[in-house]
């Protein structure tokens, strides 16, 4: 269980349409393992038949993600994201590049989950966004997002783990640590106290047995850890239905 108070998804939503060029420059300097958690996703995707369709919750920007789908046959895709506005157009124009027939959604990703889908994907994926939610929202994420997901097709979650048998309170000077210790170039003071201010209030891991166990009892039939990276502080599951 995730100890704290996550924040509401409003004020998520302020620090990433603020800070997007801060969280860029995250992910060009690798500091959360995009790089070998997509090119992990990408293995898997091109393990599955062609012509999947795909569904991208919390997409940003979709930069990784269009990267990883690169020559692959994809029939359709859909981003969702709460930030809207020129994120949201980068993450169509990101995915339409690579030729991916994207369209986009400003939403907040459990309220739309929450609705049963009228055609379901059978790929979704989810990256560095659910940590934002509370257990019991999560919980509720799991139960929504079933639906969203073909039988036979699977979730893919990338995101902040916490190693087993450890608490919150122990893994947010971890977290902060190796960020630190892995991107001390690339911020300047004042950009960092953004960045630990943020993580400090808004990030809210779970293990991966927490994470396997709710989505067991929302009715995915397997929860496997696909990579554990960043001193295990970071990692993909699959879920699959
Ligand atoms: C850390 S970025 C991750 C972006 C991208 N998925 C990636 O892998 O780099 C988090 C993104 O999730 C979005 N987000 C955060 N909370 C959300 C929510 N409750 N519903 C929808 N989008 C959300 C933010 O607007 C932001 O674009």
């Amino acid at each position: 269980m995730s100890e704290g108070s996550p924040l509401k998804s409003e004020t998520v939503r302020q620090f990433f349409v603020s800070q997007w060029g801060v969280y860029e420059r995250m992910v060009k300097g690798n500091l959360l393992c995009h790089q070998e958690l997509f090119n992990a996703l990408r293995d898997d995707l091109l393990r599955l038949p062609t012509h999947f369709s795909l569904l991208d919750l919390a997409s940003g920007d979709a930069g990784s993600l269009a990267k990883a789908l690169a020559g692959m046959r994809v029939s359709r895709c859909m981003a969702v994201d709460l930030a809207g506005g020129p994120v949201l157009l980068a993450a169509r124009d990101n995915l339409r590049f690579r030729g991916i027939p994207a369209e986009v959604k400003q939403a907040e990703f459990l309220e739309f989950v929450s609705t049963p889908p009228k055609r379901a994907f059978d790929v979704v994926t989810l990256s560095y966004s659910l940590h934002h939610l509370a257990t019991a929202d999560k919980e509720r994420f799991f139960q929504g997002v079933a639906r969203w997901v073909k039988p036979g097709g699977g979730l893919w979650l990338i995101d902040e783990l916490l190693p087993a048998g450890m608490g919150r309170a122990e893994w947010l000077p971890l977290m902060l640590e190796r960020l630190h210790r892995v991107g001390a170039e690339i911020y300047s003071p004042e950009e960092w106290a953004e960045v630990d201010g943020h993580i400090t209030t808004s990030d809210f891991p779970e293990s991966v047995e927490t994470y396997g166990r709710m989505a067991r009892e929302a009715g995915f039939a397997n929860a496997a850890t696909r990579l554990l990276v960043g001193d295990g502080l970071l990692g993909m599951m699959r879920f699959t239905r």
